[in-house]
């Protein structure tokens, strides 16, 4: 299984990633990052919705790697779509990273809200209509002032790529969507793949939400592969040719993570059977506006 996933810019990106979601009980999570990166993890994926990039950004400094050795991605929140806001954006994801660049930029979610929102909560009336396009015109500018070396959406679904890609000047170098054995994104993949889109799968274990460690016919494989279900999870997406940033604050499951087993192809195909289209995140719940986001058969997306 390949180390790197090369990007359509021929940067490379370590296809193993450490997720910081929800990882962020002070102390904690400075901690496990300098396990990770002790363990071996070059690939740290972060958000500024997160709220701790700052500790992030100090265990980093301590834990002493180069930077040219590690492979930082960060995600600008949806209140920072408007064009003229994009720039600053990043400005604030360096300075509480404390550093010079990021390896990889993603806008979060395609739709906007109003500046003035910065929870994770907001209500209907705060989405607004900022096109996805000049958003996404302000990130391409970005990369030539050598503040971030790739950029990415997350979160997109094949219709929006599909208007978005023939405005580009720089195709998104990556998607970072949830993917695991419930979540399997078959359709998606195949596009990404075709568009020259590397994919990255966030909560590729399911999270704690989504029980696909519980699944009989994953600990099966994971049993005769003496493994582990995280370990087949992460192995069937690798195999994929898909990059996975499983969340841990624990040494044993971070070093398990990055230990993959070798699927067969009916492993392989027998996996690919058991997609429930079950996903954790999915704002639609909430917002009915939304739901263009994911259902994309719902609605047409107004945003391009
Ligand atoms: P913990 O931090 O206690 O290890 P995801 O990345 O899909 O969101 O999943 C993260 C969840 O999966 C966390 O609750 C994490 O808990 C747990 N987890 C991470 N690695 C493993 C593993 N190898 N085996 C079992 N659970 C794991």
């Amino acid at each position: 299984m390949a180390k790197n996933i090369e990007l359509n810019n021929g940067e490379l990106m370590p296809a193993i990633g450490l997720g910081t979601w929800r990882a962020d009980e002070s102390g904690v999570l400075a901690q496990t990052i300098k396990t990770a990166v002790n363990l071996g993890y070059r690939h740290i994926d972060c958000a500024k919705i997160y709220g701790n990039q700052e500790e992030i950004g100090k265990a980093l400094k301590e834990v002493g790697v180069p930077r040219k050795d590690l492979y930082i991605v960060s995600k600008f929140y949806q209140n920072k779509h408007r064009p003229e806001l994009v720039a600053g954006a990043l400005d604030e994801i360096l300075d509480e990273l404390q550093l010079d660049y990021l390896d990889l930029l993603l806008m979060h979610w395609p739709y906007a809200i109003k500046p003035e929102i910065g929870t994770i909560t907001f209500s209907s009336i705060d989405i607004e209509d900022v096109p996805i396009m000049d958003t996404w015109r302000a990130m391409e500018d970005l990369v030539s002032t050598g503040k971030v070396r790739s950029i990415g959406v997350s979160n997109f679904n094949q219709a929006v790529l599909e208007k978005m890609i023939p405005q580009c000047r720089i195709v998104p170098a990556v998607n970072q969507v949830e993917i695991h054995p419930y979540n399997q994104e078959k359709e998606l993949v195949k596009f990404c793949k075709k568009s020259g889109i590397a994919v990255t799968g966030y909560c590729p274990l399911g999270g704690t939400k989504i029980n696909v460690m519980n699944d009989n016919f994953i600990k099966h494989v994971a049993e005769a592969h003496i493994g582990t279900p995280a370990q087949v999870a992460l192995s069937w997406a690798l195999a994929r040719g898909i990059a996975v940033i499983p969340k841990s604050t624990n040494e044993i499951r971070l070093k398990q993570n990055l230990h993959q087993v070798t699927l067969t192809s009916d492993e392989m195909r027998m996996i690919g059977k058991i997609d429930k289209h079950e996903r954790k995140v999915d704002p639609a719940r909430e917002y009915k506006e939304l739901e263009w986001v994911f259902h994309e058969d719902k609605m047409e997306c107004p945003v391009i």
